[in-house]
């Protein structure tokens, strides 16, 4: 795992596994505030499900914006999870770091849980209903099993009427697998780069 400085100046780490890095080097936290924070609007008070987990960036920054938080978030590899204990950020950091040790973490403002294993796996065992989706696996060439119509109908059924997700990704079989299980599939903006992100909604009753 190599450490890497991003442009905005924050870090991310270099998986040699996937050979992929686990934000866009144009700005790691600032994928995260653009991404998936911004357009999906995070608000005080939301139920959020973070679908891999990395190095809790997308919950950082969700906690960074709003309170009275719950979030479960996915995360498969408790290897990352060790490595960003030597990430110096900020207090609310802190908050990250002790979540990735001990998996719960419960303070007046926030209650997080991060269920280790396979999210394909691991959603199923949800009861909760959310708001707001983070879908930010690596890409759909290298983690095939977070892209599927399969796992997309798992992540539906547990989001509420008018919620909404969003991923880095606007790959076409994505958003066609976004489509089948129901989806109204947006763009996301485009933060430094070609193609837009995504956003998919599902449809209010
Ligand atoms: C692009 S990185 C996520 C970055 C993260 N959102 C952040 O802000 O730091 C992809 C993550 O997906 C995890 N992952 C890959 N396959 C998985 C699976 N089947 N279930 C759960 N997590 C998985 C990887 O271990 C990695 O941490």
């Amino acid at each position: 795992m190599k450490l890497t400085k991003t442009k905005d100046n924050s870090y991310t780490f270099f998986n040699e596994k996937y050979q992929e890095a686990y934000h866009s080097l144009t700005g790691a936290l600032e994928e995260a505030q653009k991404k998936y924070i911004e357009p999906l609007g995070v608000k005080d008070g939301q139920v959020i499900l973070d679908i891999c987990f990395g190095l809790g960036y997308n919950t950082f920054a969700a906690i960074e914006k709003a309170k009275h938080l719950k979030v479960i978030a996915l995360e498969i590899d408790e290897e990352i999870l060790k490595e960003l204990q030597s990430l110096e950020i900020n207090n609310k950091y802190n908050i990250i770091k002790k979540i990735a040790r001990e998996k719960y973490y419960k303070d007046k403002n926030y209650e997080i849980t991060l269920l280790l294993g396979p999210a394909q796996e691991t959603i199923k065992t949800i009861k909760e209903t959310f708001d707001i989706v983070f879908l930010d696996p690596f890409s759909p060439k290298k983690n095939p099993e977070l892209w599927t119509k399969e796992f997309f109908q798992e992540i539906f059924n547990r989001m509420k009427p008018g919620a909404k997700l969003a991923t880095y990704s606007c790959a076409r079989a994505v958003r066609e697998n976004l489509k089948e299980v129901g989806f109204i599939v947006t763009d996301g903006p485009s933060v430094k780069r070609r193609g837009p992100s995504t956003i998919a909604e599902k449809p209010s009753l």
